[in-house]
């Protein structure tokens, strides 16, 4: 089936063509440079520029994978959660093309499109998995029953790893959105030098506010002062601190669940550090890892269409009234 994917829920415009389960095209155009002198996104500022790119950004997904909009059979579009304003823009632009083209609409959870940039790859996942969920609004870990039945296993209690990423980031003067940054920097430093808190240990659930806290208390002992040769030092030890408790608990849940298979996806699973740790330990404990490669990762329209012809190839259909929501978990 042919299906084409719009996803608008943040800052990121993007469309995306997919056949079968394998990509087209696709396509993100990022609003980064507008929002990062803000130190975050604008709502306002994200909704205008998602309409100024949302047809180009289209007609590139269609150019690049050699189809033409006639030809596309199904639509997938994000629903929520994320910025409503934002997420308006792509389902509008998505119902009209439904409505135009006579052809079947399905609205996805993001977080759905997430998890589903794991069944893009050449190996996909069998069911039942773990699925890490790690990004700038969420970090949670699902047992997932079936492509789209998930059990809530674990989720943070306050900030997203994403989220102490680019809190960390703002804090270190390194600007947004920190996660890339700082995974950049800390590649020359020890992860070992300082001892950042790992909070909850034994729980199943995250906190990652007193990481942040314990940051900007060190920052302020200092008067703020740090050398750029201490910096490396404290981008690894604080990147370290939010790996290491996203992979003992993710790591856990598997073994506490007796499943060998774990995908872990999200905007923070393109964390080089993370990847490495992770490919590590799930091999000493003889456990599946199933990361999508970075660009499906961050946020994009591949993984939207990906979950949503697995809808449409099961009967789903939303009708044209369908709403967008800012809330919607996933279990
Ligand atoms: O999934 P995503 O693109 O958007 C949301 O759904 O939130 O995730 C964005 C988050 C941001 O917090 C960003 O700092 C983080 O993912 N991120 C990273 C990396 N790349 C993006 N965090 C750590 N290391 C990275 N390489
Ligand atoms: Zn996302």
């Amino acid at each position: 089936m042919l299906v084409l994917g719009i996803e608008s829920s943040c800052d990121e415009t993007a469309a995306a063509v997919v056949s079968n389960g394998k990509i087209c095209s696709n396509i993100i155009a990022s609003q980064i440079a507008v929002h990062s002198p803000y130190g975050g996104v604008v709502p306002e500022i994200a909704s205008r520029k998602h309409i100024e790119a949302i047809n180009t950004v289209l007609k590139q997904a269609l150019n690049e994978a050699h189809f033409t909009l006639e030809e596309i059979e199904g639509i997938a579009v994000t629903r929520g959660p994320g910025l409503i304003g934002s997420l308006l823009i792509g389902l509008s632009t998505a119902k009209a093309i439904a409505y135009s083209l006579n052809i079947p609409l399905v609205g996805v959870n993001h977080l759905e499109g997430h998890i589903a940039a794991a069944f893009l790859a050449e190996k996909s996942p069998e069911i039942p998995f773990i699925a890490l969920v790690v990004s700038g609004g969420h970090t949670s870990i699902y047992l997932a029953r079936s492509y789209h039945d998930f059990q809530l296993l674990g989720q943070t209690r306050d900030d997203a790893a994403g989220e102490a990423f680019d809190k960390a980031a703002k804090l270190l003067n390194l600007g947004y959105p920190g996660g890339v940054v700082i995974d950049k920097i800390a590649k020359d430093g020890n992860p070992r030098k300082i001892a950042f808190p790992r909070a909850m240990k034994d729980s199943s659930d995250f906190s990652f506010s007193g990481l942040k806290t314990s940051l900007l208390t060190m920052l302020k002992k200092r008067g703020r002062n740090f050398s750029a040769e201490e910096l490396p030092d404290i981008a690894a030890s604080y990147q370290e601190a939010i790996v290491d408790a996203l992979i003992e608990k993710t790591i856990r849940a598997a073994e506490d669940n007796s499943i060998s298979r774990v995908v872990v996806c999200g905007g923070v699973a393109a964390n080089s550090r993370l990847r490495e740790k992770f490919a590590k330990e799930t091999t000493a404990k003889n456990i599946e890892l199933f990361i999508p490669p970075v660009i499906l990762c961050t946020d994009n329209a591949a993984m939207i269409a990906a979950i949503g012809e697995i809808m449409l190839k099961n009967g789903r259909r939303d009708s044209l009234d369908l709403n967008a929501v800012s809330r919607w978990p996933l279990a």
